[in-house]
């Protein structure tokens, strides 16, 4: 089942985003308290919407996002996505981001937007989703230290 995230739903949400990030490609080891971190800033964005997908009233899969106002038009982005591991292949993320779409498309909202790791294959499985490389659009990065400012 897949229902709206509720403040409720955190703590399991932590687990499965911790849980799932230890895994193939990505191998991260977040902290609870950066899991936390990350998951609460994310929510209290502006137009922050939520999904989660239970499987028996155990969470095993999120995905969070915002509404961004653009020029005419609004975005929704994504900011987080994940499965539980072990439960990862079954069609649990096709699931949320179609059950997203739906929600979208009552909206109004036509866009979806995301950034995800090449490096990591992930960009394959937003493909499979119907969604596109823009190539008109590049992800820069620049990283200050005392030494080059
Ligand atoms: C990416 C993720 C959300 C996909 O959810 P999922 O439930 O495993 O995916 P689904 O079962 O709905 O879709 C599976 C399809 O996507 C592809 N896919 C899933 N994860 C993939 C990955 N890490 N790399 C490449 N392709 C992947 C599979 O090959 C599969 O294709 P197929 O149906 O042709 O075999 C999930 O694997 C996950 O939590 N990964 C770790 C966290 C993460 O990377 N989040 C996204 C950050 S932007």
């Amino acid at each position: 089942m897949i229902r709206t995230f509720e403040k409720s739903d955190l703590s399991s949400c932590i687990e499965v985003h911790r849980a799932s990030f230890k895994e193939a490609p990505w191998f991260e080891q977040w902290n609870y308290e950066d899991s936390m971190a990350r998951l609460v800033d994310i929510q209290n964005t502006p137009r922050f919407y939520g999904l989660v997908y239970c499987n028996k009233d155990q969470i095993i899969g999120a995905l969070f996002g915002h509404v961004e106002q653009m020029n005419g038009f609004q975005i929704f982005f994504i900011k987080e996505m994940f499965v539980k591991a072990g439960d990862k292949n079954k069609g649990v993320g096709g699931k949320l981001i179609r059950a997203l779409e739906r929600h979208l498309c009552e909206c109004k909202i036509e866009h979806v937007q995301l950034f995800t790791s090449k490096k990591h294959g992930i960009d394959r499985f937003y493909l499979k989703q119907g969604y596109a490389i823009d190539n008109d659009f590049v992800l820069l990065e620049k990283r200050i230290n005392e030494n080059n400012n």
